[in-house]
């Protein structure tokens, strides 16, 4: 994923903050002030050992160490590259996996800690070499509470096109959110899914429910650019490493959902959304062909994004009341908002809907339907 240092974990939303320090070098000064944004963004979402985290190891980091040497001297975009989450992703990473002793006992559970503390604790773990190898690769999230906005999108699907539904998702990760229903949802009250299911979703709603129908999903795939194996150790472990830690109910979904279908993950190909959406999204008579994505559409190159959208206006021209077609978005419209949106367009037909206003992790929908 290309996430952005100046948002929330995974969103492109930027804000501005004066940088805490002034340097001569443009592009120090820029990294450090990549920091100061994502601590901002930490604050906004509830997160203050993390706001703490970004803030400290903005102030601390040095050209002491080959990471802070290869941080400082980032010769991409800080904000593109999503090098602060790079970094916090790998300091989780080995404080999880029991590399980092000091540093874990100053990690949330732990009350907020010491800044002095904090800071040695980085210092020292700064200069450990197996964070090095995080800095390489992209933070790679899958966000179940997702599903709490999609679904509804799925439920107006059924509702209005009475077919079973194929599944497509662009810019899938691990693929969790193709198991959408496999979750039980809490709607404002209106509950629906398995009693079984291995999580609730119950996003802080507003406005009408949702309508009620069978969501009946008879096939489903994804794609993404490096798609996360759950059936694997390392792969859950990757995904969980990017969740910050003192976001715990984040931390139990993303397990608990991860453990319900490690043994039976959805079909996920490798690859760039366009040419796998050419090659595979094709209607069919009798069901409702649904591409989706959430918070995916911002880090597909321009070029992906026209061909996405070339290739599904060349089949909305031959979908019927029995060959419908959705695309279902779920994703920030610019890259400063706020919130993501829910936009919805079934053909035939073509009407681009706006059908809620979410939030970054799922925690809440403002249903306009
Ligand atoms: C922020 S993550 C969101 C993952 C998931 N949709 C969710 O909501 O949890 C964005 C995903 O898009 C994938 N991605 C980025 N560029 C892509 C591309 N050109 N084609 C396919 N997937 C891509 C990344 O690998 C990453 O898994």
């Amino acid at each position: 994923m290309i996430s952005s240092s100046a948002m929330p974990p995974d969103t492109g939303a930027t804000v501005a903050r004066p940088a805490r320090r002034c340097h001569s070098n443009p592009m120090t000064a820029a990294i450090r002030q990549a920091f100061a944004d994502q601590a901002d963004w930490a604050r906004r979402l509830d997160a203050p050992f993390t706001e703490q985290l970004c803030e400290t190891l903005g102030t601390i980091i040095d050209e002491s160490t080959e990471t802070g040497r290869r941080v400082l001297g980032w010769r991409g975009d800080p904000r593109a590259d999503a090098l602060v989450l790079r970094l916090l992703g790998g300091l989780n990473a080995m404080v999880r996996g029991g590399e980092a002793p000091s540093l874990a006992a100053l990690y949330p559970p732990n009350p907020l800690p010491d800044s002095a503390m904090l800071a040695t604790g980085l210092g020292a773990t700064l200069a450990d070499p197996r964070l090095l190898p995080w800095l390489d690769s992209a933070p790679q999230t899958n966000e179940v509470a997702r599903s709490g906005m999609l679904m509804p999108g799925m439920l107006v699907i059924a509702a209005e096109t009475r077919l079973p539904l194929r599944l497509f998702e662009l810019g899938a990760s691990a693929g969790l959110n193709l198991r959408m229903d496999g979750y039980r949802y809490d709607f404002a009250g209106q509950i629906s899914g398995p009693g079984d299911a291995p999580l609730t979703l119950a996003p802080a709603w507003q406005g009408p429910p949702p309508p009620l129908a069978p969501v009946i999903i008879i096939e489903r795939c994804g794609v993404d650019l490096a798609p996360v194996d759950v059936r694997d150790p390392a792969g859950r472990a990757r995904l969980l490493a990017y969740v910050w830690p003192d976001q715990t109910a984040r931390i139990e979904r993303l397990s608990a959902a991860m453990a319900a279908f490690a043994n039976d993950p959805a079909p996920l190909d490798a690859g760039d959304a366009a040419p796998w959406v050419e090659q595979h999204v094709a209607p069919r008579p009798g069901t409702a062909t649904v591409v989706y994505h959430s918070i995916a559409w911002q880090y597909f190159p321009r070029n992906t994004q026209a061909r996405i959208a070339a290739h599904l206006k060349k089949l909305a021209a031959a979908a019927t009341a029995a060959n419908q077609l959705a695309w279902l978005r779920c994703e920030f419209e610019q890259a400063n908002a706020p919130r993501p949106t829910l936009r919805l367009t079934m053909w035939p037909g073509g009407e681009d809907r706006l059908l809620a206003y979410g939030h970054p992790h799922g925690a809440t929908v403002e249903w306009l339907g």
